[in-house]
């Protein structure tokens, strides 16, 4: 979808080059497309074709030209008025002027002696060499065309000791066909088992099912990145990691054999971290119910910090429906902060953006989320032709949605007040929903409520009741979740 020029000075960019020499490959445009689109557009990466040389660029001038102007690449969705991402891939208005008077002027060379060499990408570890390497022990296959593939793959980690994660490096094998993988890992042993039950490598059951606490994710594009100051993710000893991956078919088979290089903190830290999702949508008690052609069909949320946070990444999450996400600060002397702004939601890219500095949001800061869907015809990624009513769900035609900020406490002892708001804020939340379903006569269709699915997975003798070892289990489960979340001790 075209976009306004991002500023006034490019549009008077082309009279200003009129006069002067147009842009040359060598001179102008080359450093600006290695540095900015060779990272992805070279063999062996995720984008569809290279820009590497002088012949791949100019073949492709016209739609380069295109794409730059109207944003559409280099591929970037977060927008926010008042704070900087960390790796924000936009280009300037200068280098979109620079590119679009090239292909106006027929995109010449220059001195082809000065055609800069390509960067020096990095072919291994992105990060260095990592602490710990694993990789899937057997290829999965994905076929040539079909639907998008969920799977789940277990990677044992025989850690006799609890360690701090500081960045998770995911390397795709092929990455044309891997379109984002999430990592948890699994303490009890469940995900072996559906590992076990399920033929062929990993397994295919989604939901809570062998997830005991999340370590973040890879998307497409994405370059890995480690928590800011000496913030970690717990990884309980015993635990396995579990990737659950996401595979769009590329019109090619393929075998995906994915890597994973973890990196230890030293010592663990010294404040943990939550993830404030709004709306905290979680199962068919979420609500989302979306009519055929609706265009604009909105959720929205609030929550109060009890307590002072410096926020440091947000992200966000819908499928194909999805339209626009909007999360804003409101800080109690009424200031409006622009935390994440998605205008045009994009299935394909979905990053885990971190601010480049620390945000600080005083207690009594509201945080308010709105997330927005189109159901109608005219949403060209609508999977449904004609439109239908959509629900929550797993798979990418059903819908979820929502934005997650990464917030630290100020003062590391002010975690569990954090916590705890929170949870009763998913409480309440979840509370509200069941009444209005009352209310609309719609309680009859939700199946199951969290509480239920926490008890049928470690009801293994299927009377309905969590007892001895049963309850145990459960309780260590929820503490060990509980856990990751927390960070410190
Ligand atoms: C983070 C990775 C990444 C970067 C950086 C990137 N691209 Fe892309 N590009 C992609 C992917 C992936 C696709 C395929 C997108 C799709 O099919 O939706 C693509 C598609 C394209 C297309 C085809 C668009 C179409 O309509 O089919 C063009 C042209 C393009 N990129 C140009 C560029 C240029 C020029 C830059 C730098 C200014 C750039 N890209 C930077 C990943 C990237």
């Amino acid at each position: 979808m075209p976009r306004p020029h991002p500023t006034l000075a490019l549009l008077l960019a082309p009279l200003a080059t009129a006069t002067a020499e147009p842009p040359t490959f060598a001179e102008d445009v080359a450093p600006i497309v290695y540095s900015r689109c060779a990272g992805c557009h070279r063999a062996g990466e995720s984008a569809p074709f290279a820009l590497t040389s002088y012949a791949e660029v100019k073949k492709r001038a016209r739609q380069i030209a295109e794409v730059v102007e109207d944003g559409f690449m280099p591929p970037w969705h977060a927008r926010s008025e008042h704070f900087a991402f960390a790796g924000d891939r936009r280009l300037s208005a200068d280098e979109i002027a620079t590119l679009v008077a090239w292909e106006e002027a027929g995109a010449p060379a220059g001195e082809g002696s000065e055609t800069p060499p390509l960067p020096d990408f990095p072919q291994g570890w992105q990060l260095g060499e990592p602490d710990l390497v694993l990789e899937m022990d057997e290829a999965f296959l994905v076929p040539e065309s079909g639907p998008d593939i969920y799977r789940n793959f277990v990677l044992p980690l025989a850690l006799e000791q609890d360690r701090w994660v500081k960045a998770i490096e995911f390397r795709p094998g092929s990455p044309t066909v891997v379109h984002h993988s999430l990592f948890y890992f699994d303490v009890g042993g469940e995900a072996r088992a559906l590992d076990e039950a399920d033929p062929g490598p990993g397994f295919a059951k989604m939901g809570r099912f062998g997830r005991d606490g999340n370590l973040g994710g890879w998307a497409v594009g994405g370059q890995p990145v480690a928590l800011p100051e000496d913030l970690a993710y717990k990884l309980p000893a015993g635990s396995d990691l579990v990737l659950s991956t996401h595979f769009h078919p590329s019109g090619k088979e393929e075998r995906e054999v994915s890597k994973i290089g973890l990196f230890f903190a030293e010592q663990p830290p010294s404040r943990g971290f939550v993830g404030v999702q709004l709306p905290p949508h979680f199962g068919a008690i979420s609500g989302i119910d979306i009519p055929a052609g609706e265009a604009r069909y909105t959720k929205r949320d609030s929550f109060t910090l009890p307590v002072a946070v410096q926020a440091f990444g947000v992200s966000a999450h819908m499928h194909y429906l999805g339209k626009e996400v909007e999360m804003r600060a409101t800080l109690p002397d009424g200031a409006v902060l622009d935390l994440l702004s998605i205008p045009e939601w994009d299935f394909s890219w979905q990053e885990q953006y971190l601010y480049q500095d620390f945000v600080d949001l005083p207690a009594g800061t509201r945080i308010d989320c709105e997330v927005v869907w189109d159901n109608s015809a005219d949403n060209v990624n609508n999977p449904h032709s004609p439109p239908r009513r959509v629900r929550w769900g797993r798979e990418s035609t059903d819908e979820m949605g929502s934005a997650t900020l990464l917030v630290t406490p100020q003062e590391p002892g002010a975690l569990g007040g954090l916590e705890q708001a929170y949870q009763t804020h998913m409480r309440d939340y979840g509370k509200q929903r069941v009444r209005e379903a009352a209310d609309d006569g719609s309680l009859a269709e939700i199946p199951k409520t969290v509480l239920e699915r926490h008890r049928a997975r470690f009801d293994k003798d299927g009377d309905g009741k969590l007892r001895g070892e049963e309850a145990r289990a459960a309780l260590k489960a929820w503490r060990d979740y509980r856990a990751s979340r927390r960070g410190g001790r």
